[in-house]
Formats: structure tokens, C-alpha cells, sequence
């Protein structure tokens, strides 16, 4: 890092101007007209004053080419010639990536044997489509030759091997090509390798024998839920552009970037996984999908909302009029009415599912009641609240429900997402799985917060909280305290909390008396000094609580008793927000799901941790 000059890592992608000590430019990840990008070479960091981003070499081109920390690194180190020293790789491991290696080199041959039988009919076809010479040398399109084992054949003799053919499917297991008499679509990977092929049938027409597209099957260097058609091509201008189009094929995403809309990737026809999209939201959080208006593109478009709007991404849906598809709309309107009609059609996620699921309720109310749940369930799942009270907003005014109701509904959905227990509790339940193990206890003193609980438990344990309700003091304690038992510092009120809740289950009294008498003699001095100690927890208001027990239907310790739970709760959320931070710092910055998942779960304690706070009276808003 301290060989990385920025100025000359940054100059390699931008017009850097001089002004005084700093350099400046266009900010790369916004809209401006005027320069707020600087360039500092004595900081030796980048700062946008305009859109805020700012950080050193490695954090710029993990920005702006949407890399990996380790493969920033990788860049700047072949940049200045500086040998990294990997973790050396095991001779599994060496071997592994030289069969990588070798895979994309006989990609690359592929690539270029399909390229090089494209003319006639596979040339014809694509200039038939409308495609320009320069799109389909850009996109790399060939065809495959109507024949058993062309390419089986000019490989072998060009020196691959045919087991390595067999490994990524190019030839079949009885030696034969796997593409035949299609026209080649060639799949890369995020840094332009090819990894795979997709094939399409000559015929326009559909339904025949023969699948309209094949797409090579998976193999070491391609997974398809990781795999997003055109990401490679299309990266810079998501970026520049700060949206990302979604379309399902791969001639829609030929013809838009042809058109000059270059933000688009294609999902290839299956549906979005949780990978494809935490790909586009390195490059940007607005995801624009542009969907065929039939009921399958319709569909597709509904699968993918809310997987998006867990990843906190900003969803538009466009549908198109059917029977159209992009490619096809595109062509019918040419580029400024298409693009017009993107600009005025596009729909937020709320707008678009419930003009879909309200439309055909016939005013039916348990339809309609279906159709709410289902949109108040993707509500809830936008991670940021204040988008989400928006979104509530929007749907009362579609439904004519108040916002009330659909805001508690929300949260009821929002409690009852799958999430929770297992991240957020989970550190035990599955110890050494990829988990820090839990802290050693500490703060075992006598005066905290667990031992002040329990001298009320055992104190007034027998006393009646609810009149009403005919609950004792030790059921109101235990059962507000009980999820976050397994969590206590101090293990003797660990232990003492749990055989109160035994004995409130045998329907025996919560007494000090019980636990002085314990058979375990640890036990039994520690609620001794515990029930005698002098500066005891809460000695001045004790005296009150004996005259005034009971007038107001419970002892007037109650508060205290419930700031007690509270303060108890707090301090156990902020152990699991301390945990969680670290297994953040602990997670490498490319493992993307688990840090989504991670900060999923920060945002939850975070929130919970808050509240807490607020009704402690310890902040205010
Ligand atoms: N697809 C596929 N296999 C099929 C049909 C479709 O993998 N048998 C995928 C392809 O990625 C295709 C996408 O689904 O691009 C959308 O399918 P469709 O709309 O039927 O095709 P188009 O992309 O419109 O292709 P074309 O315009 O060439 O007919
Ligand atoms: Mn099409």
C-alpha cells in the first residue's frame, strides 16, 4: 500500500487535473458537472466531496471495478511489480488453479473456433436479427458447425485434452460436440474470462424438438446461481449510471447495449439467487427489472422483488406490454421512445406488486386480504425503517387501509422472518462452526446488574405483581428474563435464575431462604452476602417497598424492578452487537453474503438495542 501512489492508480481510469496540492476529476461514482473528486498525494487517499466516497488505492479500484480486497491487491501489486506472497498454496490447491488455468484456455480456443465458423448461417442469422458486426465481435458470438465432432476434433489436434473438453461439457461423454448447429453465445465471468457457452437454434420458431437455447451445464469455472450474462461488459456503465437494468435474455442484453443502453445484465432465464444480486449491489444498490408482461415474466419479476429488498436493494419493475420482450419492444420503438417509456413506466416495488396482486381480486375480501399479507410481507422486509414506513404510506393509499394497521402488521412480519433466532442467538447452539466462542465471563461482582435482579427475585419473589392477573413477582421477573438467561456473566445467577423458574413451576415460593439453605455452599454464601450486603442494590428504596406493598397492586419496587429487566436486557444485546461487530472485522471483505447476513443482524440488535435505550430513558429522539 505504501508503494501504491493513488494519483497514479486513479490516473489509470481518469483525467486527474492539478489544482494546488491536490488533484481533481469528475467523480466516477456520481452525476456532477463541476469536479468534487480530489486526489490527495500526500494523503495518499481519494475523497469525493460530492457523493462522500474517499479511501486509498485498494478501496478505489474495489469501487470502481467492483473488486474483492484480495483481488485489489492482486491488481496493484502486478502494477508495481511487487511479488505477493500468498498463502502458500497447498499442491492441491496449486493443482486446482491450474486446472482453472487450463479450463479458460480451452474456452478460449472454443470461443474462437465458434468465432471463426460464423459466417453463413450463424452470421446470417444475427445480421437478420439486426445485430451490427461490431456487437457481435464485442460480445464474441459464434456459431457451432452442423457436425458430430468439429470442435471436438480441431481442439484435440490443436493439443487439449479431451477429458478437459469432457470437463466443461464442450464434448459429451461418447466424444461428440455438445453444441451443434446453433449459434454461440460465449458467458464471461466478472474479468471478461470465458467460463461458458449458450447456444441457440438457427429457427426463429419455438416449441420444435429441439430446446431453443443450451447452455453448457455447470463445471469447476462456471456456477450458474453466481453468474450473471453481461456483468463483465455492463460493470462501469452500472456504475457511471448507478442503476442496473435486469433483463431475461441474452439478445435483449445484445440489443440494449447496442442500442447504447450499456447498464444491463441478463439472469439467462432462472431465477435470481441471493449471489447474482449481492454481484450488482457492488456496483449499485438501484436495480431496475425490465420483465416480459406475460404471467411468466411477471413471476419471475415477483420471485426476484423480494429477495432484492432483503438485500436492501432499491427495486423498479418495468413490465412491457406483452407479448413483447426488450429486444423485440426495443426494435418495434427504437431507442427514444423505449427509453421514454422506461422513464415514465418504471414502477417502485409497492406500485408494481400491488397492481399485480390487487388486479384480479374482484373485489373479493379474502383475495384482497391474501394479496395485502403478501405485499406487507415484502414491505417488511426492507431492512431501513424509514423506507419502510414510505412504502406503508404508499400501500394505505393503494388499499384504503390505514396506516396503522398495515404498520403493525409489518412488524408482526418483520418478527416473523426466518431470520432471528438462528444468527441471532446462535453463537451456542452450534459451537466451533465458524463461530467465535463466547467471551469468558467476567464482571462477576457483586453489585451488577444480574445480581441486582437477583435480589429482587428474591426478595419479593412471593410477592404478587398483578393483582389482576394473580402474578407473582418471581413469574414477571423470570418470564421477562428468560430468553436472555443463556446469556448471564455470572453463573450463580445463572443457576439461581433457573431453579427459581423450577420452583415457579412446582408452584413453590422464590425466597433467599431456599437458596441460603442450598446444598451447594457457593450458592448459598453467595445469596447470603448478596441478601446482607450493605450498599445493597436498592437498600433506601427497600425500606419504602415494605410499607407500601401492595396498595398500588404490586410493591412499589416495581419500577425498579422493570428498569432492572431492562438494563439486563441492554446489557445482554450490546454483548451480542460486540460479538457480532467482531465477527464482522472477522469476515473477509469478500465473503459478501455472510457480511450482508452479519450486518442483517447488526441492523436487528442495533434497533432492538435502541429501543431498549429509549425506554430505559438513557437517549432521547
Ligand atoms: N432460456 C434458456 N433455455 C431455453 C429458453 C430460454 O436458457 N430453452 C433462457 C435464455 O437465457 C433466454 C432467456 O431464457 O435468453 C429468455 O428466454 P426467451 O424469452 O424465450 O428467449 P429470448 O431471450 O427472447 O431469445 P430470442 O429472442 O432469441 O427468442
Ligand atoms: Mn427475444
Amino acid at each position: 500500500m505504501e508503494s501504491a501512489r493513488i494519483e497514479e492508480v486513479i490516473s489509470d481510469f481518469l483525467t486527474l487535473r492539478r489544482a494546488g496540492a491536490n488533484l481533481t476529476a469528475l467523480c466516477p461514482f456520481h452525476h456532477e458537472k463541476t469536479p468534487s473528486f480530489s486526489v490527495s498525494p500526500i494523503r495518499n487517499t481519494f475523497k469525493c466531496f460530492g457523493c462522500g466516497k474517499g479511501g486509498n488505492a485498494a478501496k478505489f479500484l474495489m469501487e470502481h471495478e467492483g473488486y474483492s480486497f484480495p483481488e485489489a491487491l492482486r491488481w496493484l501489486a502486478k502494477k508495481y511489480n511487487i511479488e505477493i506472497q500468498e498463502t502458500k498454496p497447498t499442491p492441491e490447491q496449486l493443482a486446482a488453479h491450474q486446472e482453472e488455468e487450463s479450463l479458460f484456455i480451452v474456452n478460449d480456443f472454443t470461443l474462437k473456433f465458434f468465432q471463426s465458423k460464423l459466417p453463413g448461417a450463424g452470421l446470417n442469422y444475427l445480421k437478420n436479427r439486426g445485430f451490427a458486426e461490431a456487437t457481435i465481435q464485442k460480445f464474441g458470438l459464434g456459431f457451432a458447425p452442423d457436425s458430430w465432432d468439429a470442435l471436438t476434433k480441431a481442439a484435440t489436434q490443436a493439443g487439449f485434452k479431451l477429458e478437459q473438453l469432457q470437463k466443461l461439457s464442450l464434448t459429451t461423454s461418447s466424444g461428440k460436440d455438445f453444441f451443434r448447429n446453433r449459434v454461440i453465445f460465449p458467458i464471461h465471468n466478472l474479468n471478461g474470462k470465458p467460463i461458458a457457452f449458450a447456444g441457440r437454434i438457427l429457427s426463429s420458431a419455438n416449441g420444435g424438438p429441439l430446446p431453443k437455447y443450451l447452455n453448457s451445464p455447470e463445471s469447476t469455472i462456471y456456477h450458474k446461481s453466481q453468474t450473471l450474462y453481461g456483468i463483465h461488459f455492463a460493470k462501469r456503465a452500472i456504475r457511471h449510471q448507478d442503476e442496473c437494468i435486469l433483463v431475461e435474455g441474452y439478445t435483449d442484453l445484445i440489443a440494449l447495449h447496442q442500442a447504447g443502453i450499456e447498464n444491463v445484465v441478463a439472469s439467462a432465464g432462472t431465477a435470481l439467487t441471493t449471489e447474482q444480486l449481492l454481484l450488482i449491489r457492488r456496483f449499485t444498490p438501484n436495480l431496475h427489472i425490465l420483465y416480459d408482461g406475460d404471467l411468466a415474466g411477471i413471476s419471475a419479476a415477483l420471485r426476484g422483488l423480494d429477495l432484492a429488498l432483503e438485500l436492501d436493494l432499491n427495486v423498479k419493475v418495468t413490465p412491457l406490454p406483452h407479448p413483447d420482450d426488450p429486444d423485440s419492444f426495443l426494435r418495434r420503438l427504437g431507442i427514444a421512445a423505449f427509453t421514454e417509456y422506461l422513464a415514465t413506466h418504471a414502477k417502485d416495488f409497492i406500485t408494481f406488486k400491488a397492481s399485480i396482486l390487487l388486479a384480479d381480486t374482484d373485489n373479493d375480501p379474502v383475495k384482497k386480504a391474501t394479496a395485502v399479507h403478501s405485499i406487507v410481507d415484502s414491505i417488511a422486509r426492507v431492512a431501513d425503517p424509514i423506507k419502510r414506513s414510505f412504502f406503508i404510506k404508499e400501500c394505505a393509499s393503494f388499499t384504503g387501509l390505514s396506516e396503522a394497521i398495515l404498520t403493525a402488521e409489518t412488524n408482526k412480519a418483520v418478527l416473523a422472518l426466518p431470520l432471528p433466532k438462528a444468527t441471532f442467538l446462535g453463537v451456542r447452539d452450534k459451537p466451533g462452526v465458524n463461530s467465535p466462542l463466547e467471551p469468558v465471563p467476567t464482571g462477576r461482582e457483586v453489585g451488577g446488574v444480574e445480581s441486582h435482579l437477583v435480589f429482587f427475585l428474591l426478595e419479593h419473589g412471593a410477592e404478587i405483581a398483578h393483582a389482576s392477573e394473580n402474578i407473582t413477582v418471581a413469574e414477571h421477573i423470570l418470564a421477562h428474563i428468560e430468553d436472555v438467561l443463556e446469556h448471564f456473566e455470572d453463573p450463580r445467577c445463572q443457576r439461581i435464575c433457573r431453579e427459581s423458574i423450577e420452583l415457579v413451576l412446582a408452584k413453590k415460593p422464590v425466597n433467599a431462604g431456599h437458596f441460603i439453605a442450598h446444598e451447594d455452599l457457593d450458592l448459598s454464601s453467595f445469596v447470603s452476602s448478596l441478601m446482607h450486603k450493605e450498599d445493597a442494590p436498592i437498600a433506601p428504596n427497600l425500606e419504602q417497598a415494605s410499607f407500601n406493598t401492595k396498595t398500588d397492586g404490586g410493591p412499589s419496587c416495581t419500577e425498579d424492578i422493570n428498569k432492572t429487566i431492562l438494563r439486563l436486557r441492554l446489557k445482554t444485546i450490546s454483548q451480542l452487537c460486540e460479538q457480532n461487530l467482531q465477527r464482522i472485522k472477522d469476515t473477509p471483505p469478500d465473503d459478501e453474503q455472510a457480511l450482508a447476513m452479519l450486518l442483517k443482524v447488526h441492523e436487528k440488535l442495533n434497533t432492538a438495542r435502541r429501543e431498549l435505550a429509549e425506554s430505559l430513558g438513557l437517549v432521547r429522539f
